[in-house]
């Protein structure tokens, strides 16, 4: 899966158009699957503009509970039955807006509840990987998020993507090592703690047209998660080319 986490970018004509664009990158059939995730305001006319076509659609965030008294926020049933996606646990949300990892597992429960296919973010920072502790970090993130459901999600239900905090929009990608090797931790992680097979698993964090390739060759990486290369359509078909050569 190649996913466009567009933030809190583009107008709604922008979005409108960029959604167009990656539409025309995308076939039925294709080998990679293909998501968007823009602003909330946008959902609605981008999926107007996406139609019946391949492309996922999906929200950046979601709220646990169904209704109620909770202004600003957006609930998974509000989702439901015409966003395919959302996704939880973004470090944006965990660092810059306070979101701990119980409330993440909330908003993972709640889209699952619907029906949504859920991608959690996980991600040490840069410290907490120069201290030694990025799996203690990862495992914890991961954890809170599995207890928050009664019973393990089936394989095809939800996602994880792995997203190192220092390698967030600052250009500073992991290295296709680096990121091999949390990938398959996760994996790892995931399999012994469910006993089930692990979701398929992203890297985001300074994916370009550059470097996708090198890093979805890696046999634990499987796709990406692509936040500033996801506005620019060429980039971004550039990316998705990258996705479709190495699942061949
Ligand atoms: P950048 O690709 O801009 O580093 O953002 C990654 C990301 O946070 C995607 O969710």
């Amino acid at each position: 899966m190649v996913a466009g986490n567009w933030k809190m970018n583009t107008t709604v004509l922008e979005g409108i158009a960029l959604a167009r664009a990656v539409s025309e990158l995308c076939t039925p059939g294709m080998v990679v699957e293909v998501a968007v995730f823009p602003p909330f305001p946008h959902l609605w006319p981008v999926r107007g503009a996406l139609g019946v076509g391949p492309v996922l659609l999906g929200a950046q965030d979601v709220f646990w509970e169904d209704s109620g008294a909770y202004t600003g926020e957006v609930s998974a049933s509000m989702l439901a039955g015409w966003c395919d996606l959302v996704l939880v646990g973004h470090s944006e949300r965990r660092h810059l807006l306070g979101e701990t990892d119980a409330e993440t597992g909330r908003k993972f429960a709640a889209g699952l509840r619907h029906g949504l296919g859920v991608i959690v973010a996980v991600g040490e920072t840069g410290d907490e990987r120069d201290a030694g502790s990025t799996f203690t970090v990862i495992d914890r993130q991961l954890d809170a998020a599995l207890s928050a459901v009664d019973e393990p999600p089936p394989t095809g239900a939800w996602l994880v993507a792995y997203e190192p905090v220092w390698a967030i929009g600052t250009g500073r990608t992991a290295s296709p090592e680096q990121a091999d090797e949390v990938c398959a931790h996760i994996r790892d992680h995931v399999a012994e703690r469910t006993a089930a097979d692990a979701p398929r698993v992203l890297y985001g964090g300074s994916v370009s047209a550059d470097n996708a390739a090198e890093l979805f060759s890696r046999a634990s990486i499987d796709g990406g998660l692509i936040g500033g290369a996801s506005l620019r359509p060429d980039q971004f078909a550039r990316i998705v080319a990258a996705a479709a050569n190495a699942a061949r």
